[in-house]
């Protein structure tokens, strides 16, 4: 008999999304009249960048061609983008990463996620609260986090590192050594940023305890602050404790394209073993490699043109942000994020749960967000607003929000 992997079993409930997707349709079906305006799932809305389609379609033109056709791609990534990736993302921002600590795949979510595979179940990992649900679940599926406590809403084995308005939404050092540290900053949900200071103190002490940062960098291109870090690699040590996640998904709207890359410097030991070398093989192993035709978009994201483009569809939604920060502000909201981010976190008014909110804002007003406490204990009485949405639907939301 083919046992199953039993860690499946422990996964928690229906996924956030699923839920929030169930009450729409029923309150649709019921309202059939209702106007619904979605600024709850994290999905971007504008069109591929003109200079990206270009690229997209010449790189289609050559698979065309018996001189320019291209198989399967090298496991690592093309040459073309990893050189510009290290040069534009990294080197210009004085961060010394090599094209060859790149690897590129088809998003950080698979990354982030599958990355624990070069790590012993018995290490322990620590985690933000609230938290990107992937980082836990993956480890739960591994085996590594323990049983789920429905009391605590806990797993038993995970250090959850609480971040609260109260420590700007940063985590503070754990009392109990962690052995991979998940840090995601700008954060989603908060929506919060880290400082240099504070993201060197992490470095400083994972590099102490030999422990290994895993950095999600995924919304990097949304900070403005000239002050806040890009990359954990602006931090003196953090080639010898942190591997970075990278996205395509919402800096160029590739969501639906598929392009990320993992950072990995060659120097980077845990246990006085390499990492880069396992996940080159893992990566060899179980991949092969983001299409041809989406590396050369990626590639035209870093041209001038694209890159223009580019802060002007980021600019769009930071500039949604701004109406949704400011227009629950001045109705006498408590909120945070929106700056450097594209997710808006707001204290649930009255102290309601954030679920009760949830409820609320789609019956009475048609708007659909994120309940806070779906990512995590700490995340309850807070609510997630994205900036993704249309111009239109993000005044008219919060029009609403605020004449309620
Ligand atoms: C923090 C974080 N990391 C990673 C991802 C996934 O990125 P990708 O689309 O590249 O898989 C997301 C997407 O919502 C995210 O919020």
């Amino acid at each position: 008999m083919a046992k199953i992997n039993d860690n499946y079993l422990r996964l928690q409930g229906s996924y956030l999304f699923s839920t929030i997707g169930k009450k729409v349709r029923e309150f649709s079906e019921q309202h059939p009249e209702a106007d619904i305006i979605r600024l709850g799932i994290g999905d971007v809305t504008r069109p591929i960048a003109p200079t990206v389609i270009e690229a997209l379609h010449k790189a289609v033109d050559e698979m065309g061609h018996e001189e320019t056709f291209r198989g399967y791609a090298p496991d690592l990534g093309y040459d073309f983008l990893r050189n510009v990736i290290s040069e534009k993302d990294f080197k210009a921002r004085g961060c010394d990463i090599e094209p060859d600590e790149i690897f590129v795949s088809d998003g950080a979510k698979c990354d982030c996620a599958n990355i624990q595979e070069l790590f012993s179940t018995d290490n322990t990992i620590a985690v933000c609260d609230p938290v990107y649900p992937v980082y836990v679940d993956s480890n739960v599926m591994a085996g590594r986090t323990g049983l789920y406590d429905t009391a605590s809403e806990r797993y038993g084995k995970v250090i959850y590192m609480p971040c609260t308005k109260d420590n700007d939404f940063v985590p503070d050092i754990p009392k109990e050594v962690p052995d991979m540290i998940y840090l995601c900053y700008p954060n989603n949900p908060s929506g919060a940023v880290i400082t240099k200071e504070r993201l060197q103190e992490w470095v400083d002490y994972a590099n102490a305890h030999d422990s290994v940062i895993l950095y999600d960098a995924a919304y990097e291109a949304y900070i403005s602050d000239p002050s806040i870090p890009h990359s954990i690699y602006e931090c003196e040590g953090a080639r010898d404790c942190a591997i970075e996640f990278r996205s395509f998904s919402k800096t160029a709207g590739f969501t639906g394209l598929r392009l990320g890359f993992t950072v990995i410097p060659k120097d980077l030991t845990t246990g006085g073993e390499k990492l880069w070398p396992l996940w080159a093989r893992r990566h060899g192993t179980k991949y092969n490699g983001a299409p041809y035709i989406v590396q050369r978009a990626g590639e035209a994201v870093y041209s001038e043109a694209g890159r223009r483009e580019i802060e002007e569809q980021i600019a769009y939604y930071m500039g949604n942000a701004k109406i949704i920060y400011e227009g629950l502000k001045g109705a006498g909201y408590e909120v945070y994020g929106g700056v450097n981010a594209p997710y808006i976190w707001l204290r649930t008014p009255g102290n309601m749960t954030s679920w009760e909110f949830f409820d609320q804002l789609l019956t009475q007003s048609g708007i659909v967000g994120t309940p806070g406490s779906g990512f995590g204990p700490s995340g309850e009485h807070y609510f997630r607003l994205t900036a993704f949405g249309s111009r239109e639907n993000t005044t008219r939301a919060v029009e609403r929000i605020v004449s309620r």
